[in-house]
């Protein structure tokens, strides 16, 4: 972590945690840290594993202990890619590791390189994405409810937007960037997408010098089409940020190139924004790029900013000299190998390249862990109804009469039952194609104010069960300082 002295970070021989990865990992590493020795990085490697290997080892999370406990004393990672089984199977380590060590913010930079000729090249891409990084649908909370329907839920945090949102303009400000969009789709989903863009107007008050703006993630996508060069950094939940950050690599010439910082109080894990790309894996065809300037920003993490700047430098002059690139970027040029190409830059060190290629950099600073959970609590909490999951094959009508009668004698009345988020009862006329899963809502009778008791609330249960309705999930319906906690199904009046 970057330490200071006098008010300027303290350089010192720093152990890196080394996890090489699978697929074209290993590769890449090895250029990179070749790369890194030849310009006089002042660091040591520790090498750990991760991903297939630990999944064949039988370690389920793909993260062994060791390589835990290599991070928590080393404090940085630079880490290759690590594969996923898609669609089954364990779950992402790469995920594990950015949540173990809470790594709350992902910084992933883009800008056109020389020499790497895009349908965008010449207008000046040079954007941030700033993606919150432990939350969201990453929460990795799925549930398999009846056969037909699963649900995996989007959890967001004020604090997780928060401390996101401060990364933002933290870097705009490290990084002499004027301007931060926030990019949500809080017009659907007010609650939780809705929460980053408050906290994002929050956060920005203290950043006067920084223009704030928010746009919808689609509008978003088609902007950075459109016109990419208004952006400068681009703030999102952690799915959306993922789709685009994989877009905005792209623009500039595609995941080859694309580096990454996943940033946390207690530790820095670096990696470039692609997978493990099988197709290429064993072939010393992997552009080596996007993990040498993963390595770029962790030096700068670390203060290393002069060999930080000759490492990208010796990169941009030799993507400017032209071929032999590799094949991603070569565009039908001769090609280059991944260490061949890696044995260039390093022939290139010390060269500087031409123009204002190399931006000034600031430390940035980690926004402070919050000392102590001091937020703006709502005065009054109170719960005003239920919804209650059920599954029931059937007609609505049917299910409907069955959770009328259901409440008879309870403080609950139905109020309506939606499925897959639109209104089926009372019948709006909807053509809703239902299957086995309904969101029943009841309110309490006599308002907010009534008695919303575990047994008023087993007494329900128990009613449905007798109806032979199998209920799998409950909410409570909240009221904060008399404002709905919840939104209203899609029809509901
Ligand atoms: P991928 O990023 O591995 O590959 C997508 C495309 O980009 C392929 O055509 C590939 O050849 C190309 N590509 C990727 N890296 C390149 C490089 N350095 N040089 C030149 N071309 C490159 O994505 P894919 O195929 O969807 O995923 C493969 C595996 O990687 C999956 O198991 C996935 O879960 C995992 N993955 C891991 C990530 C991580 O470790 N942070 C991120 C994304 C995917």
């Amino acid at each position: 972590m970057l330490k200071f002295e006098n008010g300027k970070p303290a350089i010192t021989q720093q152990t890196v945690t080394c996890i090489p990865g699978d697929g074209v990992g290993p590769e890449i590493m090895e250029s990179v840290k070749a790369i890194l020795h030849a310009a006089g990085a002042s660091l040591e490697w520790e090498d750990a594993r991760a991903g297939s290997q630990a999944f064949e080892a039988g370690i389920a999370s793909g993260v062994p202990q060791d390589t835990i406990d290599s991070l928590s004393r080393n404090k940085v990672a630079l880490k290759g890619p690590l594969a996923t089984p898609v669609g089954y199977g364990g779950k992402s380590a790469n995920v594990t590791l950015r949540k173990l060590f809470e790594t709350f913010g992902n910084i992933r930079p883009v800008r056109e390189l020389p020499g790497v000729v895009t349908p965008f090249s010449g207008r000046g891409i040079d954007l941030v994405v700033v993606r919150e990084n432990v939350e969201d649908l990453y929460a990795g909370i799925e549930h398999g409810q009846t056969p037909d329907v699963a649900q995996c839920l989007k959890l967001i945090s004020s604090k997780g937007c928060e401390k996101a949102s401060r990364l933002a303009f933290e870097l705009a400000r490290a990084e002499g960037r004027g301007s931060v969009h926030v990019a949500t789709k809080a017009n659907i989903m007010k609650k939780t997408e809705g929460m980053m863009k408050r906290e994002f107007e929050q956060v920005a008050k203290e950043y006067p010098e920084i223009e704030a703006h928010h746009q919808l993630i689609d509008n978003c996508a088609h902007q950075l089409v459109i016109r990419p060069e208004q952006f400068e950094v681009i703030l999102t939940t952690n799915m959306n940020g993922d789709i685009i950050s994989d877009l905005t690599s792209g623009l500039v010439g595609g995941l080859g190139l694309a580096p990454s910082a996943n940033i946390g109080h207690e530790c820095g894990i670096f990696e470039a924004v692609h997978g493990s790309a099988p197709d290429l894996a064993g072939k010393d065809m992997a552009n080596p790029t996007a993990l040498l300037l993963s390595s770029v920003m962790m030096l700068r993490y670390l203060g290393q900013f002069e060999v930080a700047d000759k490492v990208e430098g010796a990169l941009l002059v030799t993507l400017d000299l032209g071929g032999p690139l590799p094949a991603d970027i070569s565009r039908g040029g001769r090609t280059a190998g991944t260490t061949a190409f890696a044995d260039r830059i390093i022939a290139n060190l010390g060269e500087h390249p031409e123009g204002d290629m190399l931006r000034e950099y600031k430390p940035i600073r980690i926004p402070d862990r919050p000392k102590e959970v001091v937020r703006d609590r709502p005065l009054s909490q109170t719960v005003v109804g239920l919804d209650v999951f059920v599954q029931f094959d059937g007609y609505p009508r049917v299910i409907g009469s069955l959770l009328e009668e259901a409440a008879i004698g309870t403080p609950f009345q139905l109020k309506m039952i939606s499925n897959r988020g639109t209104v089926v009862y009372p019948d709006r006329g909807a053509v809703t194609d239902c299957v086995d899963h309904w969101r029943c809502r009841f309110m309490l009778r006599d308002g907010p104010e009534a008695d919303f008791s575990t047994q008023a609330l087993q007494g329900l249960l128990g009613r449905l069960e007798q109806n032979g309705l199998r209920w799998m999930q409950l909410e409570k319906l909240n009221r904060f300082d008399g404002e709905d906690a919840f939104t209203l199904a899609q029809g509901e009046d």
